[in-house]
């Protein structure tokens, strides 16, 4: 048991200049500190992240939401044990009492939640991942995740409108994580020497996630042609499977998707993936479907849902009750797990379970705003999940949580698989 000294929250920025909540816990162990992300493309199911309006930041600030953790949260946690991680989660959304934790904000909510875990896996004397996976409560097969790299960005996270947003590698032939972001590296500098040289240096501007954002590419087949391109310079097409996120929530409206300069109803938008994914050798497709287009979700998860993965992001964000739901119509076959969405460690472990105990896989994401915290590298080992989606190999917010892993897999030695062959099948 260690009791909880000092809570103190602080405003500082992320990878995208915005303010985030950051929070120091400290206990007898030492100082213990965890930053949250933030989302552009956010669901609007998500917990509410909590800011300021006003001139200040345009808005963003996230004063009020420090204040909460220094004025509110920290005079009921102060003297907790910090491995009673179930005990200060339950008491920081009882203070909230809202349903989607716009009182305290779900900024300053994770922050805390999070900071108490890194506090109690040192109380343990644990590895942050070994007691991620004790609070996750099963004994756990060590994972490493096959990661997802966005490097290609589309849609909000590279100022453009009605397009997709993410096209992702998956080294599902790598025999080790370590193998695998060598190869997600090889390939992204493969692909950075072909857009320059066909498209010129403007093709080689950077979105959100740190993958390429090149304005010329417009369709989705354009972009998935030069990928492939890429990928084969440098001999990696066994290797390699491709993944999509849609965030298809962002061209949605009234009914209609307005893709590439086309309006499709949900069937001919599920017509045209399928095509796609005929074309290409894509294993996972995220937020095909809007966030509460059920029906689309259903019929693209008969569609396809025995050849790919069907990823629910914005659809339903890591909330429990959501994924349930999807579970109980058959409206995906996958869960996008984000701790900011619901905002709790403990209920972010629960999301994971359900995912898990009903043969769903659980994908651990990072947000596009990002931070150089690695909480969801040591997360997503903890959890046994068997991917991880965190931007391109490249810039250092992404890579402190791939680079986390790395150091985990070291420490695991041979004692943890990496199961690309799982997406090998196509
Ligand atoms: P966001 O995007 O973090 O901007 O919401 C990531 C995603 O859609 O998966
Ligand atoms: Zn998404």
């Amino acid at each position: 048991m260690s009791r909880i000294r000092t809570v103190r929250g602080r405003e500082v920025l992320d990878s995208r200049g915005n303010p985030t909540v950051e929070c120091d816990v400290e206990t007898d162990d030492g100082l213990f500190r965890a930053m949250v992300p933030s989302g552009a493309s956010a669901g609007i199911h998500e917990a509410v992240e909590l800011r300021d309006g006003g001139r200040r930041f345009h808005g963003r600030g996230t004063r009020r939401a420090v204040d909460n953790i220094n004025n509110i949260m920290s005079k009921k946690i102060v003297g907790m044990d910090c491995t009673d991680q179930n005990g200060v989660d339950d008491l920081l959304i009882e203070l909230d009492g809202t349903e989607n934790k716009e009182q305290l904000g779900a900024n300053a909510i994770l922050a805390v939640s999070i900071a108490v875990c890194k506090a109690g896996a040192a109380a343990t004397g644990k590895k942050l991942y070994e007691y991620v996976g004790e609070l996750y409560g099963k004994p756990y097969p060590r994972m490493l995740p096959v990661p997802q790299h966005n490097i290609i960005n589309g849609g909000k996270h590279a100022g453009q409108e009605n397009s997709i947003q993410e096209h992702m590698i998956m080294p599902v032939g790598a025999k080790s994580f370590r193998e695998a972001l060598r190869m997600a590296s090889e390939i992204y500098h493969a692909l950075k020497n072909i857009l320059k040289k066909r498209l010129g240096a403007g093709a080689v501007l950077i979105g959100d996630e740190g993958g390429f954002a090149p304005p010329q590419l417009k369709t989705i087949h354009e972009r998935l042609d030069i990928l492939m391109e890429a990928i084969s310079s440098v001999g990696y097409e066994d290797e390699i499977k491709l993944a999509i996120d849609s965030a298809s929530s962002e061209f949605f409206e009234d009914g209609i998707y307005r893709l590439e300069g086309k309006e499709m109803s949900a069937g001919e938008l599920i017509d045209y993936y399928s095509d796609v994914v005929s074309s290409y050798p894509i294993v996972s497709w995220e937020d095909g479907m809007a966030e509460d287009d059920w029906d689309g979700w259903v019929e693209m998860t008969k569609k396809l849902g025995d050849r790919i993965q069907i990823v629910g992001d914005d659809l339903l964000v890591t909330n429990p009750r959501r994924i349930k739901k999807a579970i109980e119509i058959r409206a995906a076959n996958s869960a996008l797990i984000k701790l900011n969405q619901i905002g709790t460690v403990t209920e972010t472990l629960e999301a994971v379970k359900l995912a898990h105990s009903n043969r769903w896989t659980a994908v651990c994401s990072h947000r596009s705003g990002e931070t150089e915290d690695s909480f969801l590298a040591d997360f997503t080992v903890g959890v046994s999940s068997s991917q991880i989606k965190c931007g391109a190999p490249a810039r250092s917010e992404r890579l402190s949580k791939y680079n986390q892993l790395l150091r985990i897999e070291e420490e695991l030695d041979k004692e943890a698989k990496y199961p690309g062959e799982k997406f090998r099948t196509k």
